[in-house]
């Protein structure tokens, strides 16, 4: 957001921006969902809904997950919220609270953590690394499970690693969980932007592993490019989502009647743009993983999903120059006009989050110039000193 609020600047100052902060689909939002809002307003669907959202809906997420997953939930189970923040706070505030701590994963997205602060309670972050793929190790997280654990957040795919959890690593997870007595909460914000064909149902693992203290959070944002339109949804035991419910009936009410009639149409819909997007997405990964690994000072692996490559940038800082991957990307906007997430907001030093979610002539051009930036500020290493370095 920040860095948004930066480019708009600049922008409005008439300065030419390369953004890769974005952190949505660049696509329009698919025409069944815009002609149904349309139809809405015409027919004066505009005014309150019930504040748990429109039955049609509710059974739409709900023939969703089941067709996606095989798993079966009832409309008693399900609660549709601004988005899939909405979703993951009134969750944090119905289950979470003073002395409770929450275990998620990091590099992370920072509403995660924030939100557990806001329901009073600690986060407990446990590291992934680079090494590792940011692989999303099961044993380091049921480590880090002491008598105050109330809950885990898991994100996959992971924003901003792209990484993904495995349905066996999320059972191993889930086993402990359901014998502890321990609520598991996964965001799958961006379940269906995943590029191979890889077992993922993780709805699947925690209906069948941990039902009772599972809870599943959804958007419409990222797989319909709706971010705008603000529909997410949370899914999970009935006496869960009435505690979402009520908190959402005293703090925001409904998503609005227009938008709730939107994600109802690309829902139940054909689900080919949702394809097409991640078709596109994928080949703009390899073009960018492509040119920027033609730099061996800049070092990334390619996301398993969402649309973010997170980089290493860490040898270009250090020395008397930059300290931080956030002055980084002061500079890098300065210099260069292009603008990248730091690693800092992710708490992931040393690495930037490209989002690809812009044209292939964006990422052309901005990973030229990301090059250049790194070339002037981190000199290649001399032929001699390799040599040692590789002895
Ligand atoms: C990991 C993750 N979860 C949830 C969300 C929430 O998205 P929204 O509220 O737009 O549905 C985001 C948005 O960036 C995200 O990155």
């Amino acid at each position: 957001m920040k860095v948004t609020t930066a480019v708009d600047k600049l922008r409005r100052a008439g300065v030419e921006v390369i953004d890769f902060g974005a952190g949505e689909p660049d696509f329009p939002t698919p025409g069944p969902a815009k002609a149904a809002a349309h139809k809405a307003i015409d027919e004066n669907f505009t005014k309150y809904t019930a504040n748990a959202g429109i039955a049609e809906l509710k059974r739409a997420i709900c023939d969703r997950y089941r067709a996606d997953y095989g798993v079966e939930y009832s409309e008693a189970e399900v609660i549709v919220s601004a988005g899939g923040k909405q979703a993951l706070y009134n969750t944090a505030l119905s289950l979470f609270g003073s002395g409770d701590e929450v275990i998620t994963h990091a590099p992370y997205w920072p509403t995660l953590t924030e939100q557990v602060k806001l329901a009073d309670a600690t986060p407990i972050v446990v590291h992934t690394s680079a090494a590792d793929g940011f692989t999303i190790r099961p044993q380091a997280i049921l480590d880090a499970i002491t008598p105050r654990t109330r809950g885990i957040i898991i994100n996959s795919p992971c924003n901003p690693t792209g990484a993904l959890i495995s349905e066996a690593d999320l059972e191993a997870i889930a086993e402990v969980t359901a014998r502890r007595r321990i609520w598991l909460v996964i965001d799958l914000c961006y379940e269906q932007l995943i590029y191979e064909a890889v077992p993922h149902n993780l709805p699947g693992v925690v209906a069948r592993t941990c039902r009772d203290l599972a809870v599943i959070c959804g958007s419409a944002s990222k797989r319909y490019s709706m971010t705008g339109w603000r529909c997410g949804w949370t899914i999970g035991p009935a006496a869960l989502v009435a505690a979402c419910g009520a908190i959402q009936s005293h703090s925001t009410s409904n998503v609005a009647s227009i938008t709730q009639k939107a994600a109802l149409a690309a829902l139940t819909g054909s689900q080919e743009p949702v394809r097409l997007m991640l078709q596109e997405y994928r080949i703009r990964r390899d073009r960018l993983y492509e040119w920027l690994t033609a730099d061996s000072r800049v070092r990334c692996f390619k996301p398993a999903g969402a649309f973010y490559m997170f980089v290493d940038v860490s040898q270009a800082l250090g020395g008397h120059g930059l300290r931080s991957t956030t002055e980084f990307a002061e500079a890098l906007l300065e210099e260069q006009k292009v603008a990248v997430t730091p690693g800092e907001a992710f708490d992931a030093p040393g690495f930037l989050r490209i989002s690809y979610a812009t044209s292939m002539e964006n990422l052309r051009e901005g990973s030229r110039r990301l090059l250049d930036f790194v070339g002037a500020h981190a000199p290649r290493q001399s032929a001699v000193s390799s040599l040692h370095s590789s002895v």
